[in-house]
């Protein structure tokens, strides 16, 4: 224990059970980068406080591009036992590069309780980013459908159940809105994410005057956490990331669930490529949609980890307690499978095709009950009284064991006196779809416009 860096005040060793329980290097080990970075950019600072000389910074410099290659080379040798975590690996490694002698002056004034929030902060900015490119991607895809297939006819459901007839694009798009509402949260996101805590020290600030904002400035943050107890106590930032994930990934799999019901023989209005499905070790036949199986299953997934992360740090006392480190293996699980998911479905739905006989054969004319009750409804009848008459044909095209469409004006009539010639027109399912010209409605230019919106709100700020 005397071997570790904190180890001055210790005499016993740590249990070996204690020792890999402890250490966090296995999977910080993914910022070493961003650790090298924050490092430079800190003994920077510290040679314009003489701290360090300016030799001793540029040695220290050097020492970590060596540092760096060796990580980038898989050449790192990573010391167990000793290797707590990814900053006391690359301060020891420094140490035999350029001597412990400079290397030992790099920590003045900083803590890994700053150094930490720092490190994670530049890696997940970086990946906020990486993910809007993940989600535009989806979104454009998913515009560009919606263009290309506008044409094709579907039913539209509540409860499942058949309900008004739409437009495949119409649907597409409704997701369309939630993914983008999902972009405009991660937009609003990382600059949260993008803040300095660098020079917190521990918890009450570097004693020797060190420019922060240089150092913010030179790692590409924003701004400053304001307050040195805060900038070490705080993983809102990771909790904000898979709430926002979680949230994203609950659209993916209601999306998923949607398609898996559409990809049913029975239904049959979309068909994965194989590229996204796989068969089953049995049944010769089968053809199953994995790939949205996955989403759907994952989204529980990152739910839990921003569950089990919010749980890990609701009753912790101020400023850094080593609780926080349970925030690195939600942190990059929950951004790897978002990350994931987010590509799988952009490749699902770039890869599907549409059967639109099977969409449109799935209308019935059951489906414009309510336009056949807004017929009346133009001809100056109350919509209650409408809707009860409508009912009425209904029920008698049931009865009689024949489409809706399919009664005579004669007996239409019957029902009510009101139905002129001109309601035919009614058993139309473009009529019904073009009827809805409303903005955020199913026409044809509704969606157009729709999908013109959409493509505005991916445009890059
Ligand atoms: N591996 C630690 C973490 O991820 C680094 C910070 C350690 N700080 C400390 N005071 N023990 O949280």
């Amino acid at each position: 224990q005397e071997n570790m860096l904190w180890g001055g005040r210790f005499t016993g060793g740590l249990d070996p059970l204690m020792v890999t329980y402890n250490e966090s290097i296995h999977f910080d080990r993914t910022i070493y980068a961003q650790d090298i970075k924050g490092s430079i950019a800190y003994a920077r600072a510290n040679s314009k406080i003489g701290i360090l000389t300016a030799d001793e910074f540029a040695a220290i410099e050097k020492g970590f591009q060596q540092v760096l290659k060796e990580w980038e080379s898989n050449t790192f040798e990573i010391k167990p036992g000793v290797d707590e975590d990814i900053h006391t690996a690359n301060e020891r490694r420094l140490g035999e590069i350029i001597g412990t002698g400079v290397a030992g002056k790099l920590h003045t004034g900083r803590s890994r309780n700053d150094q930490v929030a720092t490190g994670m902060r530049l890696w997940l900015r970086d990946q906020l980013r990486l993910l809007d490119e993940h989600l535009t991607a989806l979104l454009r895809t998913l515009s560009a459908r919606a263009k290309a297939e506008i044409s094709a006819l579907m039913p539209g459901y509540t409860h499942l159940q058949r309900a008004q007839p739409i437009r495949w694009s119409h649907w597409l798009l409704s997701y369309g809105t939630a993914f983008a509402n999902d972009l405009e949260r991660l937009r609003q996101l990382i600059p949260r994410v993008n803040k300095s805590p660098l020079g917190a020290g521990a918890l009450v600030g570097n004693p020797f005057g060190i420019d922060r904002a240089a150092i913010a400035k030179e790692l590409g943050f924003d701004c400053l956490i304001n307050n040195s107890m805060a900038a070490v106590a705080d993983r809102d930032f990771v909790v904000e990331t898979l709430q926002w994930a979680s949230m994203l990934m609950t659209h993916i799999s209601r999306w998923a669930e949607d398609l898996i019901i559409y990809s049913t023989a029975e239904f049959g209005f979309v068909r994965l490529a194989d590229a996204y499905s796989t068969g089953s070790s049995l049944m010769p036949q089968k053809k199953n949609p994995d790939s949205l199986e996955l989403l759907r299953g994952k989204s529980g997934r990152v739910f839990g980890t921003m569950c089990g992360l919010m749980m890990s740090v609701k009753g912790l006392p101020s400023t850094y307690n080593k609780d926080l480190q349970e925030s690195w293996e939600t942190m990059l699980d929950g951004v790897k499978t978002t990350s994931d998911s987010i590509q799988i479905a952009t490749g699902v739905l770039s890869t599907l095709t549409i059967v639109p006989e099977k969409m449109r054969s799935a209308l019935s004319p059951d489906m414009l009950a309510t336009d056949l009750a807004d017929y009346l409804v133009r001809k100056g009848v109350p919509f209650r009284e409408t809707h009860h008459i409508s009912g009425r044909v209904v029920a008698l095209a049931e009865s009689e064991g024949v489409p809706m469409d399919k009664l005579s004006l004669q007996q239409l009539q019957e029902v009510d006196a009101r139905f002129g010639k001109d309601v035919m027109q009614c058993f139309s399912y473009e009529e019904s779809i073009n009827k809805r010209t409303v903005i955020g409605g199913t026409s044809e230019q509704s969606v157009l416009q729709q999908i013109q919106i959409l493509e505005n709100r991916n445009v890059k700020k």
